[in-house]
């Protein structure tokens, strides 16, 4: 499987930081509590730097598809009791997690496999558990809409990023079975971190 993230892995976190400073990781560790009584789920989680200060709490799965940047996460979390796993997340039912967190990755899906994968992981969330989402949303400034339509090219040209869009992340989840219950914006709402759980529970 080629590796996407393989040229960006090294200076990843260094150019988010860059552009947009703490607010990233803000939003990615806003809704973080009780990690002591939970098992956790990250999906594409990157190199795992935002979640270096908490890692001796931290215990679940990590899934990663670009090898470069699971090889700088196992580092990064080596204090951590996570099993890394290198690709796409297959789902074992009798595999059950308190938390699910998905920070910038969603926008990697098409549409349709968007749905596809919310549907599958739900088949692992514990009655009551949440996801915990954070992405980019639509932009609301003309500097916003600049910003992030280079993004976009970036992403394009180092990871073959497949989408020119934001998905429409409150449809996905709502038409998948889940209902927002809390939320954090930042940047007018541009970014966000959000928390969803199954709306049968
Ligand atoms: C934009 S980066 C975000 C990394 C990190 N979550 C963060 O917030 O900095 C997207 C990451 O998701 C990974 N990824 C994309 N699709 C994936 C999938 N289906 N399963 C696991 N990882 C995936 C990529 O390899 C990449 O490291």
């Amino acid at each position: 499987m080629k590796d996407f993230y393989s040229f960006i892995a090294p200076f990843y976190s260094f150019l988010s930081k860059l552009v947009f400073g703490n607010d990233l990781n803000d939003l990615k560790i806003r809704f973080v509590s009780n990690l002591y009584q939970k098992k956790i789920l990250i999906i594409g989680g990157g190199d795992g730097l935002d979640y270096r200060e908490f890692q001796s709490d931290l215990e679940g799965e990590y899934w990663e598809l670009s090898e470069a940047m699971l090889r700088k996460a196992k580092k990064n979390l080596a204090q951590s009791k996570l099993t890394f796993h290198l690709g796409d997340f297959r789902s074992n039912p009798k595999n059950q997690f308190d938390e699910i967190w998905l920070h910038f990755v969603l926008d990697t899906f098409p549409d349709f496999e968007l749905e596809q994968f919310l549907l599958e992981i739900k088949k692992v969330l514990k009655p009551h558990s949440k996801i915990y989402l954070a992405d980019f949303f639509k932009p609301q400034s003309n500097v916003q809409r600049t910003i992030h339509s280079s993004m976009l090219v970036f992403f394009r040209v180092f990871t073959q990023h497949q989408r020119t869009d934001v998905p429409d992340y409150e449809e996905a989840f709502g038409k998948a079975g889940f209902q927002k219950v809390d939320e954090m914006k930042k940047r007018k709402g541009w970014i966000r971190a959000q928390l969803w759980v199954s709306a049968a529970s």
